[in-house]
This record gives C-alpha cells, structure tokens and sequence, in this order.
C-alpha cells in the first residue's frame, strides 16, 4: 500500500517537473504559453478593463513588423474578445490570414477580467504562419492598446516586449 503511495505520489512529482508554462507578465497583463505535443496553448489575461473597455493586443511571431510577423491578435470590442490569425509586414494593421489556425478554446470577459484561451500548432503549411520549432523570436505586446470602432488596429502606445522563445523549455 504505502509502497503504491508512493508510487503515485512520484508520479504526480514527475508530472509538475515534465510542465513548466512560461510567462510574460506586466502591468495588468499575463500570457502563458507552453507546448504540448505539436500544439501551443496560450492563455492571455488582462485586469483592470471596463465593461465597455476597447482595443487590442497581440503575441507576434518575427523579428519585426519590417521583415513581417505573424500575430495573434486578440481584440476587446463592444463587450466581446475576437481572437485572429493575422500578418502584418510593413508598418500598417495586420490583415487576417487567408485561413485562420488559431483554435479559441475559452473566452471571459467578466469585472474587468477578460481571459482568452487558444491554442495554434508549431508549425502550419500556411505561409504566413511562423515555425515555432527550436528557438524563435516573440514580441509581446503590452497592455490594451487603441482601436477604431471596426476593429482596425491603432500603433501599440509602447514598443512590444522582445523575447526569443524556445518552446520546448515552455510545456503544459
Ligand atoms: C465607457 O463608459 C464610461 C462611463 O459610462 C464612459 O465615461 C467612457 O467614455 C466609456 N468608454 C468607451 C470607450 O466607450
Ligand atoms: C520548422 O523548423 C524546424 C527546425 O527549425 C524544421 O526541422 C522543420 O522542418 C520546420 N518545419 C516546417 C514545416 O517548415
């Protein structure tokens, strides 16, 4: 009996090493992110919005919007979040991918807590989509940023947070 204890106890031990998520926290913000298997799940969390907060933030995927990056853009708009598989190359709004490889599995939005949970493969066949494999370059984008009524994407108020990832030493 205590010897299947601890067995199971071992187990579960083994299990909290094998996951370590990774993070980038700031002011009213937290995005977690690990791989498991051939998928990356994201979970984006931002406090401190009102009820009828607006605008937008993103993970981008690229070393600048200058060479091109693929972005997941997650928008708060008229009480709902809208997450989108987007590229942008040039210094303009990001244009949703022909086909879309973001799969949202959780959205909330509730006082002042929006929280986003979705998941995207490590590499896809479509062009505009990054490979994530190994390490690569991530930049983060800080709080809420500004939006038209119709979604369009305003200049983030703060340069986006730089980060070379690599995703096998992020897992969940
Ligand atoms: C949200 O509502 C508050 C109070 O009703 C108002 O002052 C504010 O301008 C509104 N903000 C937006 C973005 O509509
Ligand atoms: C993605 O990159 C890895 C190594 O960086 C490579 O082995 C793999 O073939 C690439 N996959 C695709 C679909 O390009």
């Amino acid at each position: 009996m205590i010897r299947l204890i601890s067995v199971a106890l071992l187990s579960i031990l083994i299990a909290n090493v094998e996951s370590t998520p990774c993070t980038f926290v700031t002011n009213g913000q937290q995005i977690t992110y690990g791989v498991r298997g051939n998928t990356i799940h994201f979970r984006v969390v931002l406090t401190g919005i009102a009820p009828n907060g607006s605008g937008w933030t993103a993970i981008g995927f690229g070393n600048s919007m200058f060479s091109g990056l693929d972005v997941i853009v997650v928008r708060v708009l008229n009480g709902r979040i809208i997450v989108t598989d987007e590229f942008v190359r040039g210094f303009q709004s990001p244009v949703p991918d022909r086909q879309n490889n973001v799969q949202v599995y959780g959205l909330r939005y509730e006082n002042g807590v929006v929280v986003a949970s979705f998941s995207r493969s490590v590499f896809s066949t479509e062009q505009t989509d990054a490979n994530l494999s190994g390490c690569s370059p991530w930049k983060f984008t800080v709080g809420l940023n500004r939006m038209s009524p119709q979604g369009h994407l305003f200049h983030h108020s703060q340069t986006p947070v730089h980060r070379v990832v690599c995703i096998n030493q992020c897992t969940v």
